[in-house]
């Protein structure tokens, strides 16, 4: 059977890291709030130079020489980000030109935090579906650029970045040892759109607008909604919480990773977290904290991984995959 693997991965980051002392100047807030609460110390943000697609291109550079391919090698780029450069034509398209691309398709993909796990599940269809063979899928975001940045609920917890994976076809025979994408579960509800979305968008006000969140309603159905989705990806796969040689988990507070960990019965050690030195990105965070876990030699081939997130709409899904 026919299985997708990733086999190049890479992460962009902007040149500017923002402290949380810095943001003591911008808000009324503190470091030691910002790491009690959520565990951040540091963010990057985005300069005026820097873009969703110049990130975006910059990571999926690296996952292609990774991979030891050429962008003429690709049949399709799958963007998820909720914050492209322009309101059309898609990023993905931007950065396939960037490629110099001019051939197969690109397209973006929206579940804002969860997107990365969206856009690879539909990657691994085209792949298992035989529309294509390798596939470019990159996380990559600016939510500086949405940020209120007089909302100290809000603008402390955001940063920019990207990720990228290259899937390939692969030849599996169907057993939780094949490499590849062993199990894909997405979930999403609209009637939580309140809780965290954000207050513009061209068919309502005609702006970009801010972004808006309850961060007490968020926190406390994200750990519920997390679980579940993984307990569901176990059963598809028929695998035990024991088996997860590593837990790469959406960025966006420790203390929910932590507690979502802890209830599924996954070991602290197994568990990257990256939110400290790169706060939320949001589409971007899955495969940031991905790349970082590869590039320290923690993530070997062979091992099996438990990726997840959570996001507005809200929206949420788990991938199992060997790497
Ligand atoms: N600095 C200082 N004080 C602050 C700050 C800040 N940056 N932000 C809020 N406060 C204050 C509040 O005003 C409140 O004050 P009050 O008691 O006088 O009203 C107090 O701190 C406590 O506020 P809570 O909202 O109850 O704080 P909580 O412990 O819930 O932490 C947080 C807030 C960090 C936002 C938490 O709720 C959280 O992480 N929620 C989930 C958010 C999240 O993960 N969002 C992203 C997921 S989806 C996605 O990634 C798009």
């Amino acid at each position: 059977m026919i299985r997708s693997a990733v086999t190049g991965i890479g992460s962009a980051l902007p040149k500017r890291v923002m402290t949380n002392s810095e943001f003591e100047h911008v808000v009324d807030t503190t470091d030691e709030w910002i790491v009690q609460r959520t565990g951040i110390r540091q963010r990057y943000i985005a300069g005026e130079d820097e873009t969703t697609a110049s990130l975006g291109e910059a990571a999926a550079r690296k996952a292609l020489a990774s991979a030891g391919l050429e962008p003429s090698d690709i049949d399709l780029i799958v963007l998820a980000t909720s914050t492209p450069n322009n309101t059309f034509p898609a990023t993905a398209v931007e950065i396939q030109n960037r490629l110099g691309m001019h051939h197969g398709a690109a397209f973006d993909m929206q579940a804002v935090c969860s997107g990365f796990i969206y856009a690879l599940t539909t990657a691994d269809l085209y792949i298992r579906g035989g529309v294509a063979q390798r596939v470019l899928v990159i996380g990559a975001e600016t939510f500086s650029r949405l940020l209120d940045w007089e909302d100290r609920t809000t603008c402390v917890l955001f940063g920019d970045g990207a990720g990228a994976v290259v899937l390939e076809a692969a030849e599996g025979v169907g057993l939780t040892s094949d490499t590849g994408i062993l199990a894909a579960k997405l979930r999403s509800d609209g009637s939580h759109k309140t809780k965290l979305y954000v207050d513009g968008g061209p068919s309502t006000t005609k702006t970009v607008g801010h972004l808006r969140m309850q961060g007490r309603e968020v926190f406390k159905h994200a750990v519920g909604m997390i679980t579940d989705v993984i307990e569901d990806s176990f059963a598809i796969a028929g695998i035990k919480p024991d088996d997860i040689d590593w837990f790469v988990p959406h960025q966006a507070n420790r203390r929910i990773i932590e507690a979502s960990a802890k209830k599924l019965g996954i070991a602290e050690e197994k568990v990257v977290i990256t939110v400290d030195r790169h706060g939320n990105t949001s589409a971007a965070s899955v495969p940031l904290a991905l790349s970082v876990a590869v590039e320290d030699g923690r993530i070997k081939k062979g091992d099996l991984i438990l990726l997840e997130a959570m996001g507005g709409g809200f929206t949420w899904g788990a991938i199992l995959l060997r790497w």
